[in-house]
């Protein structure tokens, strides 16, 4: 009779344990049991990088990444690209369910009536140098919010929680447009409540001297759905480091500083940026031989290609590609695309790729889209940030909510010297 139990053999001492499975996991808890000795610690899971570890229960984000599959809340990621806007995915995200007309109109109004900023957060802006990274100016910003609302600190609070959550969304966009213009040197632009979500961080962003600013409707459309592609991808990097900081009690400002940072790094919400840096090294379609070659030898990677989940395709970039051919027919074609897509012809042949499951990710399209609209390549994991905002709320949320969650404190294997006296330094050679 088959049972949803795993029998362990301890070879060292001959005992056998019986461990329950349950969702196809077993409890690395339950290995302690098992010691050689009453002083023995314990049997631990050594796993670095969590490869083969889940650290929670979550409901909001599915993803099958050998076929390719990924869901919010259940729905298919294709259906909400196509049907959805970024609000309603992001109340999605937040709340389990779609909005019913009155909830989304009541979202709605409230995100757009928060996405002005206190006029102190300008005179920091003003403070950073002339070629700061917009990335770092948004992680410093964030966390600065903090300080503007000493009450975010009441996280038990469910009103509290919520009041953060639709400000984080709702200022997000003014940070990074902030940032942006701070770097050009151009006047900061206010946000135009008439303007959708997406609309406004464009006016925010690319406003000049007219009146009023009118965003182009497929622009516009175009980036509300980069947003909804990036809004959740489970337990991410910066989804955990979201997590694992939220998991100490912070204010949600303080979390999302940290997953913010998290995102910067080049293997993640920063390889939008270095897809583009390298499609310009590359220059032509006739060098992509010779760096393929250099990829192929550990000299770079090829940035945009691989991804810890997928190992079919990430369905995100099959979008993307779709989103690039409307984008360009307004801004005409980034020339950059005809290198991405021989590279992605060429790479997805060799053999180096295929044997590692190398494809093409959600940053490979993305930057060559952003530059075509004009955004300057250094606010693309920006960017990012602004369409992941919901979903580390909304993990930041459930993992306030989910009862086995403490903080958390990964165990770790000490390779270091035994015990041994201090040496005096006269002694030391
Ligand atoms: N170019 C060349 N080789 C690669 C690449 C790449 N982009 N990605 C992985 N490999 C190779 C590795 O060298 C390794 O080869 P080996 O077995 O001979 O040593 C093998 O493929 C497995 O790679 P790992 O680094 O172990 O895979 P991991 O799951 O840890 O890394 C990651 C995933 C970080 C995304 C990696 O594929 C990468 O660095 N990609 C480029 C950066 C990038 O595009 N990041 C964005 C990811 S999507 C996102 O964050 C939204």
């Amino acid at each position: 009779m088959p049972k949803d139990t795993l029998t362990v053999v301890d070879n060292r001492t001959g005992k056998s344990y019986e461990l329950p499975i349950q969702n196809g996991t077993v409890r690395a808890a339950d290995f302690r049991q098992i010691k050689t000795s009453d002083d023995d610690f314990g049997l631990m899971a050594y796993d670095p990088a969590f490869m083969n570890t889940a650290a929670c229960r979550s409901a909001i984000t599915y993803i099958d990444g050998d076929k390719g599959i990924l869901q919010y809340r259940g729905y298919p990621i294709e259906q909400l690209a196509e049907k959805s806007t970024f609000l309603e995915t992001a109340y999605l995200l937040l709340h389990g369910e779609l909005p019913t007309a009155a909830e989304l109109d009541a979202w709605v109004y409230q995100v757009t009536h928060h996405t002005i900023i206190h006029e102190n957060i300008k005179k920091f802006i003003d403070g950073f140098h002339h070629d700061a990274h917009p990335m770092g100016m948004f992680v410093s910003a964030v966390a600065a919010l903090s300080t503007f609302y000493a009450e975010a600190k009441r996280i038990a609070d469910e009103q509290m929680r919520n009041n953060q959550i639709v400000r984080l969304i709702a200022k997000t966009p003014t940070l990074a447009a902030f940032a942006h213009r701070h770097s050009v040197g151009m006047p900061y632009a206010y946000p135009d409540n008439d303007l959708s979500y997406t609309g406004n961080f464009l006016n925010m962003m690319f406003k000049t001297t007219e009146v009023k600013y009118g965003p182009h409707p497929v622009l516009e459309r175009a980036l509300d759905v980069l947003f909804i592609l990036h809004a959740d991808h489970e337990q991410n990097c910066s989804t955990s480091a979201m997590r694992g900081i939220g998991s100490s009690h912070p204010d949600p400002y303080s979390c999302m500083a940290g997953a913010a940072a998290a995102l910067y790094g080049p293997l993640h919400g920063g390889a939008n940026e270095e897809v583009l840096r390298m499609l310009r090294e590359i220059g032509s379609i006739d060098a992509i031989p010779a760096y393929i070659q250099r990829v192929k030898k550990g000299e770079v990677r090829l940035m945009g290609f691989g991804h810890r989940v997928y190992k079919n395709f990430d369905p995100r970039a099959k979008i993307i590609k779709q989103i690039a051919e409307q984008v360009f027919d307004v801004t005409g074609k980034n020339p950059l695309i005809d290198i991405a897509v021989e590279l992605e012809r060429i790479a997805l042949q060799e053999e180096y790729f295929v044997s590692r499951k190398l494809y093409p990710n959600v940053d490979f399209y993305s930057g060559i889209i952003y530059e075509a609209m004009k955004f300057p390549v250094d606010i693309f994991p920006v960017l990012f940030a602004i369409g992941r905002t919901p979903g580390w709320l909304a993990q930041w949320q459930e993992m306030l909510l989910d009862k086995e969650q403490k903080i958390a404190r990964p165990r770790q294997v000490y390779t270091g010297p035994a015990k041994r006296d201090y040496v005096a330094i006269e002694k030391r050679s």
